[in-house]
């Protein structure tokens, strides 16, 4: 009897500093492995990422990535039927090396190729292996990025309700954090630091933005974050923990307040939370109990999808039909490119 082909879409991810592939099983819906390669390592020296560093790292280790996600999914290049790669946004020597990698294995293999936004495919991540519930209020909150979305149904067009003036979430944290000298990403190490530390020791300003309630502004509480630490003259382990944690409550507050905000303004049956900064224990749980007060139902993606991954990008074609774009996949740069011709 012919064995009949399976349905499996790769998931390309190479948009920063992780170089990521998943294999998804589009019959099931479900991830068969989603490796990363992390380049944390790397760029930990230099206390951020160094876009030369990163796309030579994506280069190096793409074809092993590729291949270990193949190996853990159990599947090879001949199961293939599709692949979906992240186009935009991104550092642009980083997106190359993942469309080309994309192009080329598509070209190869002669299967479609789908270009996929980065900050869409979070957005839609919490609702991997889950029924997802519409409409919802998306928030995504990476490094690079920090924007609530309003998404009426699976298939419709995510509409930005409110976004960041200037430093995206993720970003606040990691400049904090570089300015306390802890650990880079600064992210999760004031993470944890917070947990040891009394959120009530220092107080910080809520951020008020003057273009309107809908808009968020990080760059007020870091700026205010800096002239605090500088004024406590030599801190103790003990100061820092109590900063972390007091500057974490308040980034955390003013995101709620925001969530409550857009809750009272548009009929959303759930509240969803993406991006590296998900994982944050207090935004979890506080998001978690939010929803719970408000009886909304909340989706929180699941922490191995939070970071940047290929999985989310599988999935997020797989989830919302993206055409295929054939080699041709158009992204900002080319676009630029052909305007200029
Ligand atoms: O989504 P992501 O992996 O990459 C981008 O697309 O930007 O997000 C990375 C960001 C970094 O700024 C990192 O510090 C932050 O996520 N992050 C956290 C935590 N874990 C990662 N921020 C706060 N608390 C955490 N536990
Ligand atoms: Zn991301």
């Amino acid at each position: 009897m012919l064995k009949q082909k399976r349905n499996i879409i790769v998931g390309i991810d190479t948009s920063c500093d992780d170089t990521s592939i998943a294999i998804f099983d589009a019959d099931a819906g479900c991830v068969l492995s989603n490796v990363v390669h992390s380049q944390f390592d790397l760029h930990r020296p230099h206390g951020g990422v160094v876009p030369e560093v990163a796309s030579r790292s994506h280069a190096e280790n793409i074809r092993f990535v590729l291949s270990q996600a193949l190996e853990q999914a159990q599947c090879g290049l001949k199961d293939l039927s599709a692949i979906a790669v992240t186009k935009e946004p991104g550092l642009m020597g980083s997106l190359l090396v993942g469309t080309s990698f994309a192009k080329a294995l598509a070209w190869r293999l002669k299967i479609p190729l789908h270009g996929v936004n980065h900050i869409e495919a979070h957005l839609f991540s919490p609702y991997i292996h889950k029924e997802g519930v519409y409409p919802f209020i998306g928030l995504v909150a990476s490094g690079g990025h920090t924007a609530f979305y309003y998404v009426e149904s699976p298939l419709a067009e995510p509409q930005i309700i409110g976004h960041t003036v200037d430093d995206a979430i993720g970003e606040a944290f990691d400049k904090v954090g570089k300015i306390l000298g802890l650990e880079f990403p600064g992210g999760p190490a004031i993470d944890r630091r917070a947990e040891k530390g009394d959120a009530k020791r220092f107080s910080f300003t809520r951020p008020r933005v003057k273009m309107g309630q809908e808009y968020l502004s990080f760059s007020g509480l870091k700026t205010a974050g800096n002239l605090l630490f500088q004024s406590l003259s030599s801190p103790t382990e003990q100061d820092i923990d109590d900063f972390c944690a007091s500057f974490r409550f308040a980034m955390v507050d003013a995101i709620l307040e925001k969530t409550r905000y857009f809750l009272a303004h548009y009929p959303a049956q759930a509240v969803t939370l993406s991006g590296g900064v998900a994982l944050n224990k207090l935004l979890r749980e506080s998001l978690f109990e939010l929803c719970k007060s408000e009886s909304k139902e909340c989706f929180l993606t699941e922490k191995s999808f939070c970071s940047d991954n290929g999985a989310m990008v599988a999935h997020y074609a797989w989830l919302r039909q993206i055409p295929a774009e054939g080699l041709e996949l158009e992204t900002r740069a080319t676009k630029d490119l052909r305007g200029a011709l």
